[in-house]
């Protein structure tokens, strides 16, 4: 949903990362190239590492300085976020031939609903009524200003994803790598 001016502001930017992020977890379940899988698998460990990095560096602090209870949603939402790393930090390394490799998908996806419910039924609601909409408007700016700095991996069938490798790489490591690029924290440069 896009408010009035036509632009988008902050939790219509996160609210179609989940739409994206949980379609692609379901289709992967039904997709039996092992190849496709785990390109599908790396998309959704690139698509999932920035939304969280985002979620952290420019929501977090508005939700903590605007919801009356936003220290404990940030910190609820925190340990979310680590459970779906931990797992994603398993994925990255399995066979996506191998039967862990299914069961991990499926808590990804069980992990990201109870996620996309909190955050869609609790916390964005209060953000837009709380937070003035030129700030919710930059704070879509930034998110997206983040994406070009390690850009989501390419949609498996996307014709070349050369930038994508170049910058990160495939594989064992993914997730420290996008988020050292995405946080600044820089440990290899
Ligand atoms: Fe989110
Ligand atoms: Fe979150």
């Amino acid at each position: 949903m896009t408010g009035t001016t036509g632009e988008q502001d902050v939790v219509d930017v996160l609210t179609s990362d989940h739409r994206e992020v949980t379609d692609l977890l379901g289709q992967i379940s039904g997709t039996s190239d092992p190849e496709r899988r785990r390109d599908m698998a790396d998309t959704v460990i690139s698509e999932l590492v920035r939304h969280s990095v985002a979620e952290e560096m420019f929501v977090y602090p508005a939700m903590r300085k605007h919801l009356p209870n936003g220290q404990e949603a940030v910190e609820h939402d925190t340990q979310e976020h680590k459970e779906l790393e931990r797992t994603m930090k398993e994925l990255e390394r399995v066979d996506s031939t191998d039967a862990r490799f299914d069961e991990l998908i499926a808590q990804l996806s069980t992990i990201l609903a109870d996620h996309v419910q909190d955050e869609e039924s609790e916390q964005f609601p209060q953000l837009r009524a709380r937070v003035p909409r030129e700030e919710l408007v930059q704070m879509a700016g930034k998110v997206e200003a983040a994406k070009k700095v390690a850009p989501t991996r390419p949609h498996p069938n996307a014709p070349n994803d050369k930038v994508f490798h170049m910058l990160v790489g495939p594989g064992v490591g993914l997730v420290d790598r996008l988020r050292d690029k995405l946080s600044g924290r820089n440990t290899e440069d």
